[in-house]
């Protein structure tokens, strides 16, 4: 049961996801559309056994560098959760989040930056968005649950030729439920994953390719979606080998016509072990691009056995890649750390791990 008492709460810190830590009657509070030092009043939408996630109501003591989020949708939409906070304090808070979660769950204390690229648009750096539409209303899921559909005519996200695409959806009459990707035109609508923000995918692929400059004799791309990131890479190794389950993903990799590039569509932890024989005794590098949940046990054991120089992970969790560094500690080591700033106003955090042989 969900208490209707409103309480005060001081809040810490914010923790990754964008929600501001606090402490009320022994129990730790979650709230979101805070700022670190902020006195507040809130209550309780979800009680879980050892925390709550809070509902802001009220904020009693603001935090001086608070701004006026510019989102007419903001805190009903559940896309972002930063557009009170200045931009350069986003940044600065993710890269507390990814030292905090590696040194919580790798236990690895004070990790190497090499650097925090942050976005060069604040704003208008979505070239896709996926809205929902459900009973004549086109919009983005709602924040708090049930999830609801709320209705929106343009994203601040979005860049302007998909916010005239969304205006156009608005406007049609006879709507289907479902969800539709609008996408800028400047990429090939396909099904499968390409990075949202362009000019942050382009720096972040430039680090990988440097990484990758000295070459070798194969590159393993996993997960390698439409081979974005070993395109560059590519002409410094003998082989190139990627693996992605999306049929249509690996079909736009070939359109790039690599020729010493062999993209394979499969489960990566069904072809990796297929591959082992080829690329064991050799001078390979591996670069991993999960999703979210991060790779599977079976993935890091057919890692663990084969004799890779180095290993680039780039990831959009930095959970679930702390929790990989601890499964792969046995041989490799956490040299540093790139964090890119691909999703402003948002939670989310996309950074690149260097591991070293141990
Ligand atoms: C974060 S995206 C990375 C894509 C690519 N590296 C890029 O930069 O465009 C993750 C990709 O992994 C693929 N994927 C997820 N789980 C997979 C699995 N078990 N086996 C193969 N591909 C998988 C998805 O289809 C998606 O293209």
């Amino acid at each position: 049961m969900v208490s209707q008492e409103f309480v005060e709460i001081r809040i810490e810190e914010i923790v990754f996801g964008g929600w501001g830590l606090g402490r009320c009657k022994g129990k730790i509070w979650f709230v979101p559309y805070v700022l670190q030092g902020e006195l507040i009043v809130a209550e309780a939408a979800e009680e879980k056994k050892d925390y709550v996630i809070g509902k802001l109501l009220k904020v009693v003591e603001e935090n001086p560098a608070r701004i006026i989020p510019p989102c007419q949708w903001y805190q009903l939409c559940g896309g972002c959760v930063y557009q009170h906070i200045p931009y350069e304090m986003q940044v600065a808070l993710k890269t507390r989040q990814v030292e905090e979660i590696i040194k919580k769950i790798a236990k690895i204390d004070g990790i190497k930056i090499r650097r925090v690229v942050p976005s060069p648009k604040h704003y208008g750096y979505r070239n896709r968005v996926t809205v929902h539409i459900r009973d004549g209303k086109v919009g983005f899921f709602s924040k708090d649950r049930p999830k609801r559909v709320i209705s929106v005519t343009s994203c601040l996200l979005a860049d302007e030729e998909v916010n005239n695409k969304l205006w156009e959806l608005c406007l049609r009459r006879r709507l289907r439920n479902g969800h539709q990707t609008l996408w800028n035109s400047r990429h090939k609508a396909y099904s499968g994953f390409r990075q949202v923000n362009d000019e942050v995918a382009e720096i972040l692929r430039s680090s990988v390719t440097s990484e990758l400059e000295a070459g070798g004799e194969v590159l393993l791309d996993a997960y390698c979606g439409c081979g974005f990131l070993s395109e560059k890479a590519a002409s410094k190794f003998k082989e190139v080998y990627g693996i992605d389950w999306n049929a249509r993903a690996i079909a736009a990799a070939k359109l790039l016509e690599i020729p010493n590039c062999n993209w394979i569509v499969g489960n990566v932890d069904e072809e990796i072990p297929k591959l082992k024989p080829y690329i064991k005794n050799r001078n390979a590098f591996l670069l991993l691009d999960p999703p979210e949940s991060g790779l599977s046990k079976s993935v890091v054991k057919e890692i663990l056995e084969m004799n890779f120089v180095k290993i680039i992970y780039v990831s959009c969790n930095p959970a679930t890649f702390s929790r990989d560094l601890v499964r792969l500690s046995i041989n490799w080591q956490l040299e540093s750390v790139e964090i890119f700033d691909m999703f402003p106003q948002t939670a989310e955090i996309e950074l690149v791990g260097f591991l070293t042989k141990r």
